[in-house]
């Protein structure tokens, strides 16, 4: 059975150990410093007691920006991201946001996929965002409320 909720800084190890074995984006300091931050809430999805995928939005005023969203790599494609994914997009509706913002590589198409999914719409572009030259895609959705 999964489980999803909102995990506070206690989880920052498991956190980082998650990121380290999937995208590498943030250091164990950087995600110290997310949980800091005001206005930034962390989700994580379990099965069978144990973090399988871990998503980070910062809310700022009326809307979310997702700074951190993955799932583990040996439990994709099954829909636990669609479940974390559905999780969020409720959870900003009943906060009364307005919008749900993120950026994505324009070279991670699975990614485009998900998002294309959820009716992310894509508005803006980033030139040369990324380290490897690669250009970061904006993406919003309007949620309901
Ligand atoms: C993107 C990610 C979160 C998707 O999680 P997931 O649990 O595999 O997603 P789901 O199983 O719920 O898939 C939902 C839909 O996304 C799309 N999708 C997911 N993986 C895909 C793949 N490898 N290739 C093409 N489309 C894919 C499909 O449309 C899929 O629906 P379908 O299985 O009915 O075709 C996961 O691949 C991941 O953690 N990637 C690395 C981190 C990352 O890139 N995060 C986003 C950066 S902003």
């Amino acid at each position: 059975m999964f489980l999803i909720k909102e995990i506070d800084q206690k989880g920052v190890e498991i956190c980082f150990e998650l990121d380290s074995n999937t995208i590498c984006l943030w250091s164990k300091t950087q995600w110290e410093g997310e949980f800091k931050k005001n206005g930034v809430k962390v989700f994580a999805i379990f099965l069978e007691n144990k973090i399988i995928g871990i998503c980070v939005i910062q809310v700022i005023i009326d809307e979310a920006q997702l700074n951190y969203f993955s799932i583990m790599q040996r439990f994709r494609r099954k829909g636990y991201g669609s479940l974390l994914m559905c999780y969020l997009i409720q959870k900003c509706e009943e906060l009364n946001l307005n919008k749900l913002l993120l950026e994505v590589s324009e070279l991670n198409s699975v990614a485009e996929n998900f998002y294309k999914q959820f009716n992310f719409l894509t508005v803006g572009r980033r030139k040369n965002y990324y380290k490897d030259g690669s250009d970061a895609v904006l993406k919003e959705k309007k949620l309901i409320n």
